[in-house]
């Protein structure tokens, strides 16, 4: 996949920036509260397949008022948004084709669970659908006091499809996720909280510092171990008991291998 450069970025309305080990997305697209459209996603996607290798954490953030407003409803016009159609003019294709159309858009998620890297999406305003969704890909999401979640996609006669249902589910619960979802109501952080949507809460004016603190916290253990318990971690739910402690063995015999070989 085609590395992307920054004014490309700067028109489809985000920016990407490398310090160190800290990679930082940013949706900026404020006056429209960075709202997000196909491009959105495939860049996404083109910036995951090209993430240098030392990058260990990825931020992603929101310009503005909000983090993201979902969807450009301007896919939901007859005219679209301006070189990808909308929903009504690709209508004409297969739902095999519009369905890979989707696990495209998908792809742009997906990689932020990544074990290699740990994801942190910093939440100020409004989260409303896609947005939604793109902080739950990430792995941990620090809210600004002022943060708003909304999974407004079924309101609209839609479903949440950018991965957003699985993470959902595992952080609040089938019921809460059924109630949260077929209600499209707001949870404000307070809630976002304790449904456990969030790692913390701090003012809006402390959350960049908020990141920034917990990127370093995170950055201070061994990668190689980091990778390892995140990748034992992410499997532990789909694991009985015994089948985790033997995936522990194994993780841990490759850590022992890794450590003992360097000397
Ligand atoms: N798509 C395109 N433009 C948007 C979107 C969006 N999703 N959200 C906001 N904008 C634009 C507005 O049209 C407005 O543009 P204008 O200045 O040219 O008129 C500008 O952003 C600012 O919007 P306001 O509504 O004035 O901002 P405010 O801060 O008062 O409200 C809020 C923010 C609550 C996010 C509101 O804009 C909103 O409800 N947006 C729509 C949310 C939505 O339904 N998203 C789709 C979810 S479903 C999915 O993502 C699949």
């Amino acid at each position: 996949m085609e590395t992307i450069d920054a004014a490309e970025l700067a028109e489809i309305g985000l920016r990407f920036e490398v310090d160190g080990e800290i990679a930082t997305i940013t949706l900026d697209r404020p006056d429209k509260r960075n709202a997000q459209t196909f491009a959105t996603w495939r860049a996404l996607a083109r910036i995951g397949e090209n993430l240098p290798g030392q990058v260990r954490i990825v931020v992603v953030e929101g310009e503005g008022p909000s983090f993201s407003a979902g969807i450009d409803l301007r896919m939901f016009t007859p005219e679209g948004v301006p070189g990808q159609g909308s929903f009504a003019s690709n209508l004409s294709r297969d739902d095999e084709s519009m369905e890979q159309a989707v696990a495209t858009a998908q792809q742009g998620f997906l990689w932020l669970r990544r074990p290699d890297i740990v994801s942190i999406a910093a939440v100020q305003g409004h989260a409303i659908g896609a947005g939604f969704q793109l902080a739950l890909a990430c792995d941990l999401r620090v809210l600004a006091d002022d943060a708003k979640f909304c999974m407004k996609e079924p309101a609209l006669g839609l479903v949440p499809d950018l991965t957003g249902t699985k993470p959902l589910v595992d952080l609040v619960g089938l019921p809460r996720a059924i109630e949260m979802c077929l209600t499209a109501r707001t949870v404000e952080a307070k809630e976002a909280l304790e449904l456990r949507l969030g790692e913390l809460v701090v003012p809006r004016g402390e959350l960049r510092q908020a990141v920034r603190d917990l990127a370093a916290a995170l950055l201070s253990t061994d990668r190689g171990a980091a990778t390892a318990t995140k990748r034992l971690l992410q499997g532990a739910q789909g694991r009985s008991l015994e089948e985790q402690a033997a995936a522990e063995r194994r993780e841990q015999v490759q850590r022992m291998k890794a450590l003992f070989a360097r000397g």
